[in-house]
């Protein structure tokens, strides 16, 4: 049998880097919260009841995959903490399963080039090779050589990119170009910026900006858009300021509050290595999204800051923005 949340687990441990965990580190990871195990519980009750009879995938059962199943193929299985306190798990034989979000728009979206292009050699293991995420950007003040931010392209028609309002606010669109990953040495200007108009500076809230530029380069790919939330423990890239790539993951949002506040609905988050690098400003949380034939990205997050010790990213949920950014888009394309 095959769980997403164990799977989650042991890509951890085989990392490449060498962190320590900490308390927040090993609460933003758990699945589920305040179930102590006490010393007189028996251990013989933490298993799985039940069989699967070929390589499933398991779920929660309230999660959105096990939804977008025909219910005739769900299997229902009852997993045991080890005090005795059972949950009922979905799965789904991996034959069987439906593949999410296959729709027209997501084709020629979020296919990555892992040799990068032009092809190159990663000068050390968690280079983020040139071209390899082709869909990355960044924001310059114009005539300035250091990146206000950086942001992600969504939208081919409507040469759209998404970034963090934080990252463009008080500025003009002709005040601003951007430079993408697959042509460093060209800015482009821009021409249309929106900061969304509930963004709140303190709070964060809808923490969203689109900018429409001027042209995009023939080798810029854009990332695709969410057709729904992350399911947690699902697997994502974002990269830091450094060019190094960053795993993270989708965690039960739960376990991101902070003095029991739990994150807006415009915004979430993943979990991030104890110690490890952050994510630049308005950097893309890019999320595996398996297909049957290949993996593409979606852009989930925007990257705005950190809690919780550095473990919890806290980004922009892009799934909550997918009306809005769509609307902007269209606008830039009826004022070119
Ligand atoms: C777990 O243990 C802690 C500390 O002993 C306690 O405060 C908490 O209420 C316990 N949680 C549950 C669900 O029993
Ligand atoms: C969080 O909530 C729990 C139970 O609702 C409470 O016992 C605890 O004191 C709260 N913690 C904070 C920091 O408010
Ligand atoms: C993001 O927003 C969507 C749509 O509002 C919501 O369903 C989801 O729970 C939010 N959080 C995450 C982590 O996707």
């Amino acid at each position: 049998m095959f769980m997403r949340f164990s799977t989650f687990v042991i890509a951890l441990s085989a990392s490449i880097l060498h962190v320590s965990a900490n308390d927040k580190f090993n609460t933003i990871y758990s699945l589920r919260r305040g179930n102590n195990v006490t010393q007189e519980t028996p251990l013989t009750c933490d298993e799985v009841e039940g069989s699967v009879p070929d390589c499933s995938e398991c779920y929660s059962c309230d999660d959105p995959v096990i939804a977008g199943q025909k219910q005739i193929n769900v299997l229902r299985l009852e997993l045991n903490d080890a005090n005795c306190k059972s949950e009922e798990i979905c799965c789904v034989s991996q034959n069987l399963m439906n593949f999410r979000g296959k729709k027209p728009d997501n084709i020629e979206c979020g296919k990555h080039v892992p040799e990068g292009n032009p092809r190159a050699i990663r000068s050390t293991l968690r280079s983020v090779l040139r071209g390899e995420y082709p869909w990355r950007a960044w924001i310059y003040r114009t005539y300035e050589s250091k990146p206000l931010c950086a942001a992600t392209f969504v939208n081919q028609p409507r040469r759209t990119l998404v970034t963090a309002a934080s990252c463009v606010d008080g500025f003009r669109a002709h005040q601003l170009q951007v430079l993408f990953d697959s042509d460093p040495d060209s800015a482009v200007d821009v021409e249309h910026l929106d900061i969304h108009e509930n963004y709140d500076k303190v709070t964060h809230e809808n923490d969203i900006a689109v900018l429409g530029v001027a042209s995009v380069p023939a080798d810029a790919q854009r990332a695709c858009l969410p057709v729904h939330p992350a399911p947690h423990g699902t697997a994502c890239v974002a990269v830091a300021s450094n060019g190094f790539f960053i795993n993270q993951a989708i965690p039960l949002q739960d376990n991101c509050a902070e003095d029991n506040k739990t994150l807006h609905s415009s915004l979430m988050c993943a979990s991030n290595y104890y110690k490890d690098y952050t994510p630049e400003l308005g950097a893309g949380l890019y999320c595996m999204d398996e297909e049957p034939d290949n993996i593409l990205y979606n852009l989930v997050g925007v990257y705005l800051y950190s809690a919780l010790e550095g473990v919890a990213a806290i980004n922009t949920n892009i799934t909550h923005h997918i009306s809005w950014i769509n609307a902007r888009a269209n606008e830039h394309m009826q004022l070119q």
